[in-house]
């Protein structure tokens, strides 16, 4: 059975999906609510990890030591680093790497960990189409683009803050969570996927679009997200029924 945590790093993350689900349990841990139930019949672990890497990671951890999820999906805002991409567009991630990692002087690639052997965290396939297609079934008059996502303990609100990032990274969007989330899912072996909505361009416009935006901005993710649960898991039962006949009947 699929058993999927949902990480948002606020409340205006993570509360339309809260105020659908039966929850049925909550543990408290590391300053974190995990709220434990159902969301149209599927079992979820939603949870608000706060801002930030650090906060992120621990939360990624958590779910994997304390509640045994089988995927993990991060829910929220970004700001666009591509000139397509306008506010309310959904973002979800092919890939998640840190745009303020650098130990390129040993060699490494801008972003990348080291001694990881990746140099980016890469996205669950199956999480990435279903998110696709729920994305163009629930919000049909919405951009959906599939893409990498860079994260970073920075809210980037000037143009040469975003310079920066563009000019090194090929990425659709920055945030502060996602990449921590990939990395704690990837440490785990844990299929994952980033879904953000643009609530801003992280240039000298975000500071005034940002507010504005991220409501409407984080009720896309969870109207996709809502509607994608069903499908992750009747794929994942789907895959494990395949994979336990492979395993008797070769
Ligand atoms: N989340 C939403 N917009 C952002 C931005 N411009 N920078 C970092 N995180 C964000």
């Amino acid at each position: 059975m699929s058993k999927i945590g949902i990480i948002g790093a606020m409340e205006l993350e993570i509360e339309t999906l809260k105020e659908k689900m039966n929850i049925t349990n909550t543990v408290n841990k590391a300053n974190m609510s995990f709220f434990e139930g159902s969301l149209n019949g599927t079992d979820i672990v939603l949870v608000k990890c706060g801002i930030g890497k650090v906060n992120a990671g621990i939360c990624a951890q958590i779910l994997a030591d304390n509640f045994d999820v089988t995927h993990i999906i991060n829910t929220g805002v970004a700001g666009s680093l591509d000139a397509r991409l306008d506010i309310g567009d959904i973002v979800v991630s092919t890939a998640a790497t840190y745009h303020d990692m650098d130990v390129t002087v040993f060699g490494y690639r801008l972003g990348e960990v080291p001694q990881l052997g990746t140099p980016e965290f890469v996205a669950d396939e199956t999480l990435i189409e279903l998110a696709k297609t729920s994305c163009e079934t629930v919000n049909p008059t919405i951009k959906v683009f599939k893409g990498r996502v860079v994260s970073g303990d920075q809210f980037i609100c000037s143009e040469a803050a975003k310079d920066a990032i563009v000019n090194n990274f090929d990425a659709l969007c920055t945030e502060m969570e996602g990449a921590a989330i990939a990395h704690g899912a990837f440490l785990n072996k844990i299929p994952f996927v980033v879904i953000r909505a643009i609530s801003d361009k992280a240039d000298n416009s975000a500071e005034m679009d940002y507010p504005t935006f991220e409501r409407e901005a984080a009720i896309h993710c969870a109207k996709l997200i809502e509607n994608m649960l069903p499908n992750i898991a009747y794929s994942f039962s789907a895959f494990s029924y395949h994979n336990l006949t492979y395993l008797f009947y070769g």
